[in-house]
């Protein structure tokens, strides 16, 4: 089982090191935890969490080393920072900042190249699900990813994710299932997880675990999700 947390633009440094500080005399043992903090909190995580088993993971990557990219963070420098991984293509770089099927596939590509362990997010929004697309926007998105032993996917429907509205676990098994038909990866569930739904549904067969976002900001909501993670 493999828990993220997915801070999003919140923890600047200060706030990172103290999280980082508290978590990491937690008894979590039995799961792996993975912290994706905002860029400029990364090294103060990656030094906190130093000898731990809890890993660092950023929030995206660019596919070049290096070149004229403004704003973007290429693979080697998070490797050089001793970050393990990064998330790419999270529905709000999709929906926010013009991230499509073809840039997803070449971060994850780049990412993986370069030693980083990724993340990659799909999932339908609420428009397409209403219309029955569902299977046919994570066909799609799928389609650009290829199989690799340091790739997880996660399945994050649009409509759950900050909304409260997690899925069912009928929805989250059969997207599941769906994603691991298409491709040979472990698959985590996002999208409003909680501690109080977490256990059922990382209880599902095809629920590798859970990328979580605004309940990994408080500890103790985040080492509860951790903890149920170790009993499924
Ligand atoms: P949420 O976010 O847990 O706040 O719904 C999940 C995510 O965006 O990864």
């Amino acid at each position: 089982m493999l828990i993220a947390g997915n801070w999003k633009m919140y923890k600047g440094p200060a706030a990172a090191a103290e999280f980082c500080l508290a978590l990491r005399d937690e008894d979590l043992r039995g799961v792996d935890v993975v912290v994706c903090p905002p860029y400029v909190s990364l090294a103060v995580a990656v030094q906190l969490l130093a000898g731990t088993e809890i890993a660092v993971a950023a929030q995206n990557v660019h596919w070049a080393q290096e070149g004229p990219f403004t704003g973007e963070i290429s693979p080697s420098m998070l490797r050089e920072l001793g970050v393990y991984g990064a998330i790419v293509g999270h529905s709000e770089r999709r929906q926010h900042f013009g991230e499509t099927d073809a840039t997803v596939a070449e971060r994850t590509r780049a990412a993986l190249d370069a030693g980083l362990f990724v993340i990659a997010c799909v999932g339908e929004t609420e428009e397409e699900r209403e219309r029955g697309a569902t299977q046919d926007v994570l066909r799609r998105q799928v389609s650009v990813l290829e199989a690799d032993e340091n790739l997880v996917v996660a399945y994050e429907p649009v409509w759950a994710i900050g909304t409260g509205k997690t899925a069912t676990p009928g929805i989250a098994q059969e997207a599941h299932a769906f994603i691991k038909s298409l491709l040979d990866v472990l698959v985590l569930y996002g999208g409003s997880v909680k501690p109080d739904n977490a256990a059922e549904l990382l209880a599902l067969p095809d629920v590798d675990g859970a990328l979580v976002g605004g309940a990994s900001l408080e500890l103790d909501s985040f080492t509860a999700i951790c903890r149920a993670a170790t009993r499924s």
